[in-house]
Formats: structure tokens, sequence, C-alpha cells
């Protein structure tokens, strides 16, 4: 066990380039890197908080994302490694959407309502999961994350336009604040 404590990882922001950068697949030689970067990622997530992180929105191109919905305010977490989705229902669902990397801003997002994905855990193994409901959008938008995808990109332009433009003026005026003023 490491005992270094290490800098809280930051959450990139758009319009960070890495957000829009396809990411790239885990291989063998990632095992160590991996070791090291999935805690991070859980730490950085439940801090934010959030219930999904992706790699690239730590500044990250390769195929891992995490997730816990802390459903009942219990840790479930999932290490997502290659993950891909083999199947999607036809029906839809609609739900609010937002992500660490467009803070403050919200969404409704309409998305295939069950979802059945295979990835590969932290140990290596080969794992399938059917999702429905939160679990099902949260996993769409972590694996959207991978090919450069944002929740936005669902949205009609006008509406990506507006929240696109609302939230570059708040991180202008988060960033002109001053303590003090
Ligand atoms: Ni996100």
């Amino acid at each position: 066990m490491s005992t270094v404590t290490l800098a809280p990882l930051k959450i990139l922001t758009v319009p960070d380039p890495v957000l829009r950068t396809r990411a790239r697949p885990v291989a063998a030689e990632h095992e160590a890197t991996l070791r090291a970067l999935v805690p991070r990622m859980f730490a950085a997530m439940y801090a934010a908080p959030g219930i999904g992180l992706a790699a690239p929105q730590v500044g990250v191109g390769l195929r891992v994302a995490v997730v816990d919905l802390m459903a009942e305010d219990k840790p479930d977490p999932i290490v997502l490694i290659n993950p891909e989705i083999l199947a999607t229902s036809e029906d839809r669902e609609t739900r609010e959407e937002g992500c660490l990397s467009l803070p403050g801003q919200y969404a409704d997002v309409t998305r295939p309502a069950r979802v059945r994905i295979r990835f590969h855990d932290q140990q290596g193994a080969r794992r399938e999961l059917s999702a429905e409901g939160l679990l099902a959008a949260c996993l769409q938008h972590e694996i959207d994350h991978l090919d450069g995808v944002l929740f936005v990109d669902h949205l009609s332009t006008l509406k990506r336009n507006m929240l696109l433009r609302r939230l570059a003026k708040e991180l202008r005026q988060k960033h002109s604040d001053r303590p003090g003023r």
C-alpha cells in the first residue's frame, strides 16, 4: 500500500479539447497507470460530488470510467474498462442530466431506456451488465465521454448553444471574482 499523498485530480471543463478527443483502448501496458488512476478518479468523483467520471475528464485519454449511483447512500462502485454497448432498447426515456465538465448546467436528455454493456473490470475479468433507469443513462453518458461526446450533443443546436454560452459566462464571472470584493 502506498502512503504517498497525491494532489487531487483536476476535472477539466468545456471547452478543453481533451473532452472532445476519442480515448484509446486500455491495453496490458496500462495496468500500473490504471492502478494509480482509478482510486483517484473515484476520489475526485465522490468529492465533486458526481455519480460518474470518465478518464478524459481528468485529462487521461484512455477508455476508463467510474460510476457509483450511491443508491440508498450505500457505495456501489463500478469500474468500466473498454466498455462497449451491446444493445439498446427501442423505447427511450428522458431525464435531466448534468456533467462535472459542464458545472452547474442541466438539461433533459433522451436516450434508450435500457442498455446492455460489456466491459472489463479492474481485475481484468470480462463482465456484462444490463441496466435501466438512472444507471442506463449514466452508463451511456460515461461511454459517450470516451468518444468525445458530451450530453449537450444530444440537445438541439439552439439548446446546446444557449447552455454553452451560459456556462462560458458563469466560468468567466467565477474567474474574475476576487476575494474581498
Ligand atoms: Ni459527464
